[in-house]
């Protein structure tokens, strides 16, 4: 760990053109030089391309922001899935030694099965239900194998303003149609990614000068939600902003995630206690509503290009969608 020595701080980015890894590139610059890489920059799917990458930058800290995160494609892409999830995690740890680095490394929610009843502890068993959640613990075990200062931040349901996320694809459905479906008994805590950036941020800051308490910490919002509940909140904040638009908000239907098969399961409560993080770090993020409502603010100072939203079954009148993350 060179973070006490004079020398400024080095810090290298994965994902930057990704959801966190874009806020990243922000919120990192006040600790010091930060190389943000995109995918064409930085592969992780190639060994080579991160033993070059992390060679040349020498960071001090590696923070990994890119993952491959298509929940359900994975299921169809599982050897992708691992490579980048956790081989390329794995080699990130070899070359972060070899430059006496330390990594931060970003996991999920779905690393858990979902049954129990309270939010989930760091020491939980783990036991995924997804090819994604089971590349992510895989990542995680990487590592906490590879012997190098690291902080694995565990964090649920991110998104923002920018990026493919669930806020962007519902708040665009909800203008164009009369009924979204939405499924209603999968708890959680939407996260939003600037918080996770800047939360980071204040972590490494804290922890870099010696690199103790290494490990999992759970990072989400705080308080709790449903997709419904979450979709239900964006378009009565989205509609309270914009009242002189007139636009006639689809009406939400709760269902059970029973009546809404994915190819990927997802856990029943995706809650993540984040009292450790707290104690160790004294950093708590807030209510996921007060992030929500600063979110669609900005969407609405600055409306985005929504992206095409994943077309689903139910569609087909144009009028009723089923919507999930
Ligand atoms: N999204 C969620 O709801 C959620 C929930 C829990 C945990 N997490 C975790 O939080 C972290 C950040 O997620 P996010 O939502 O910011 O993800 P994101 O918006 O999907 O961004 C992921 C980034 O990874 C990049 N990437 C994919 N394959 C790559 C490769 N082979 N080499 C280099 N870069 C590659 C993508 O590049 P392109 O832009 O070129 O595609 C993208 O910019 C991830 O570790 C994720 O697993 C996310």
């Amino acid at each position: 760990m060179t973070a006490t020595s004079p020398e400024r701080l080095r810090i290298l980015v994965a994902g930057r053109d990704g959801q966190v890894g874009g806020e990243l590139a922000y919120s990192l610059t006040s600790l010091g030089e930060v190389t943000a890489t995109s995918r064409a920059e930085l592969d992780l799917t190639s060994d080579a391309s991160i033993r070059t990458v992390v060679r040349s930058v020498r960071p001090h800290l590696i923070v990994n922001a890119a993952a491959y995160t298509a929940v359900d494609k994975a299921e169809s892409e599982p050897e992708l899935a691992r490579r980048i999830n956790a081989d390329a995690v794995a080699t990130l740890a070899v070359e972060a030694k070899a430059v006496s680095a330390a990594i931060i490394h970003y996991s999920t929610d779905y690393v858990f099965d979902g049954t129990k009843a309270a939010p989930y502890v760091e020491e939980d068993a783990t036991n995924p239900l997804s090819v994604y959640g089971q590349t992510k613990l895989a990542g995680e075990q990487a590592l906490a194998q590879s012997g190098i200062p690291y902080l694995v931040l565990r964090t649920s349901w991110v998104y923002g303003a920018r990026g493919k996320n669930f806020l962007r694809t519902i708040l665009k459905l909800a203008a164009e149609k009369q009924e979204l479906r939405i499924v209603a008994d999968q708890i959680g805590a939407p996260t939003w990614s600037r918080d996770i950036a800047e939360a980071t941020a204040s972590i490494a800051k804290q922890w870099l000068p010696n690199g103790s308490n290494s490990g999992i910490y759970h990072l989400t919002a705080s308080g709790k939600t449903s997709w419904h509940g979450f979709a239900a909140e964006a378009i009565r904040m989205r509609a309270e902003s914009r009242v002189d638009e007139q636009v006639n908000f689809a009406r939400l239907v709760p269902i059970p995630a029973a009546e809404y098969p994915t190819p990927a399961a997802r856990p029943r409560n995706s809650q993540l206690d984040c009292e450790k993080l707290a104690r160790v770090f004294d950093l708590r993020l807030p209510d996921w509503k007060l992030s929500l409502a600063d979110v669609v603010r900005q969407l609405d100072i600055c409306p985005p290009q929504l992206e095409a939203a994943s077309q689903q079954p139910g569609d087909k009148m144009g009028k009723t969608i089923q919507v999930r993350n």
